[in-house]
């Protein structure tokens, strides 16, 4: 069984005052809640501070970019080196890189490559744009995105594909429940085509895009999706919490794990 989880992906937001008290309002909001992989992506800069929070917990953490080089004359720029010794996660192609800061499939790839070459474990972004939807191009759209990212990556760990349809993503609109489990599976059958249909079961595919704790239900009810990446609504304490809470009672209906599955 995969096991569920939910990313939050806290983008530009917080000082790293702000971060103490939000990874500190999760925290308490989440004792107890297990079986449920719950995952932190704060600002680089608030990395180092919220991974001393989060110890002794299960909340694990991740980075939201980096680049592929390991280092050098890159002004400005984070090397996954520096990432290796902080955090387990990292998003990789999301689509606000794509969009304003040109990152393309080709550069996805290279980051992926980079990624794994120093054991981050990637979550690796892909969706459509609303005119792409609209012309019935989301199966292209997604296949060619999955076919150029993913050449000669490996993706036997633990690797993650968030399915994000830009025009959900910030929008208020999120997608309908059944049409994500249907690109979901086409994602699935994607990967069974690309490696194999057990390294396809393994992988565990996210949706993202104006993900509330009033929608989080549908989603998680869809058998191809294993869990949500969360921007907004995971910088606010209680809806996150109640995010992780609902996909434990929907993954576990009758016999929730008494232990943490990792
Ligand atoms: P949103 O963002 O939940 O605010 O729509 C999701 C994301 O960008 O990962």
């Amino acid at each position: 069984m995969r096991v569920p989880m939910i990313a939050g992906n806290w983008k530009m937001n917080t000082s790293i005052g702000e971060a103490e008290q939000l990874v500190n309002e999760i925290r308490r909001g989440l004792g107890g809640v297990i079986g449920v992989d719950k995952v932190v992506c704060p600002p680089f800069v608030s990395l180092a501070t919220v991974k001393e929070l989060i110890k002794g917990s299960s909340i694990r953490l991740g980075a939201q970019n980096l680049y592929f080089e390991e280092k050098g004359a890159y002004t400005g720029e984070i090397s996954p080196l520096m990432l290796a010794d902080l955090c387990e996660f990292v998003i990789i192609g999301h689509s606000e890189r794509r969009q304003y800061f040109n990152e393309t499939n080709e550069i996805v790839n290279k980051k992926l490559q980079a990624a794994l070459k120093v054991g981050l474990k990637p979550i690796l972004c892909i969706g459509e744009k609303l005119e792409e939807n609209e012309a019935g191009r989301t199966k292209e759209v997604v296949t060619e995105q999955l076919q150029s990212s993913l050449a000669g990556i490996d993706c036997s760990g633990d690797f993650i594909i968030a399915y994000e349809p830009i025009w959900a993503i910030g929008t208020g609109k999120a997608a309908i429940g059944k049409e994500v489990n249907k690109t979901a599976s086409l994602i699935r059958r994607t990967i069974t085509q690309l490696y194999s249909d057990a390294i396809a079961q393994e992988i565990r595919i996210l949706y993202g895009g104006s993900i509330t704790a009033d929608n989080i239900a549908e989603f998680m009810e869809q058998f191809e999706i294993d869990g949500a990446l969360v921007g907004g609504a995971s910088l606010k304490p209680d809806q996150f919490v109640s995010i992780i809470k609902q996909t434990q009672e929907i993954f576990y209906p009758t016999n929730p794990p008494t232990k943490d599955l990792v």
